[in-house]
């Protein structure tokens, strides 16, 4: 049994996919757990990943839709039978929505980056407490953080971007899951090393509404490998010093 059981949320595109790979190529100790909510789709991105080569971990896959209570109890039944325990929970899955009904989009950016996480984390807590040094992160965004976002002199104190224009639901969904965080950090210190983590402006799914254009931030987005470098970080220790914070691959973001 490899000493250390990773799940990662979201795993077929993106930052999830990236992690998946990089934490794989990294150790035989590794297996990595790649969930989504399209098995047909998680499955294709596994087998991409290990016909990439240079694969020293395992991956396996399982059904899981954060939108979906009884998917996510069912994927933690599965993976208590299968393991017996989780070492690290990466709530990684998430989407912008950006739709132009103010309604849809809060709930939508809400339901899947707030709520999803948090019914994850309460579903994997009794198995993550069966590791000897488990690690839960919620991949957030600095779009969550509220200093940030109130400092005329950051590069979010902005309004008429297009992704701005509509981009409150997503800001707000990440400022709850940072709450979340801080607060699931605050009451677990004593039995987990929880995280809040910003990926950084990578290319992805994330920003359909625009096709390939706004997935690579319009040619300015970075390599969601180096996101996954970060994750990998983390989840082997070097990152301790900052336990309990918003971290990102430079450093600590403010609340
Ligand atoms: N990319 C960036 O620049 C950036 C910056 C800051 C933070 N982030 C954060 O990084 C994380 C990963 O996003 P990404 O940028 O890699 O975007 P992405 O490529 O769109 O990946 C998001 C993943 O979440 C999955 N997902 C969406 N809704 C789901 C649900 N209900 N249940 C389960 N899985 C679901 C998607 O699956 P489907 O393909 O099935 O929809 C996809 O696998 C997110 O938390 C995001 O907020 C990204």
């Amino acid at each position: 049994m490899p000493s250390r059981i990773i799940l990662i949320t979201g795993t077929n595109s993106g930052v999830g996919y990236a992690a998946s790979k990089v934490i794989a190529r990294k150790s035989s100790a590794f297996h990595v757990i790649m969930a989504g909510r399209s098995l047909d789709k998680v499955e294709a991105a596994r087998a991409e990943i290990e016909s990439s080569g240079d694969i020293k971990g395992s991956l396996s896959t399982i059904h899981l839709d954060v939108l979906d209570k009884i998917s996510i109890h069912n994927a933690a039944a599965q993976i208590a039978q299968d393991f017996g325990r989780l070492d690290v929970l990466i709530n990684n899955a998430a989407v912008g929505n950006l739709d132009p009904d103010l309604q849809t989009r809060l709930r939508i950016n809400m339901e899947t980056n707030f709520i999803g996480p948090a019914l994850v984390s309460e579903a994997f807590r009794p198995l993550l407490e069966k590791s000897e040094n488990p690690y839960a992160i919620y991949v957030s965004s600095g779009v969550g953080s509220l200093t940030r976002a109130s400092n005329p002199d950051s590069s979010l104190y902005k309004t008429n971007s297009p992704v701005t224009k509509y981009g409150e639901g997503y800001a707000t969904s990440k400022a709850a899951l940072n709450m979340l965080a801080l607060q699931q950090a605050m009451m677990n210190k004593d039995s987990m090393k929880i995280f809040a983590m910003c990926p950084g402006f990578v290319v992805s799914n994330l920003l359909r509404w625009d096709g390939d254009k706004a997935n690579s931030g319009w040619g300015n987005a970075g390599d969601p490998m180096v996101s996954g470098e970060t994750l990998l970080s983390i989840l082997e220790g070097k990152r301790d010093a900052d336990l309990g914070r918003f971290v990102h691959k430079d450093g600590v973001y403010p609340w």
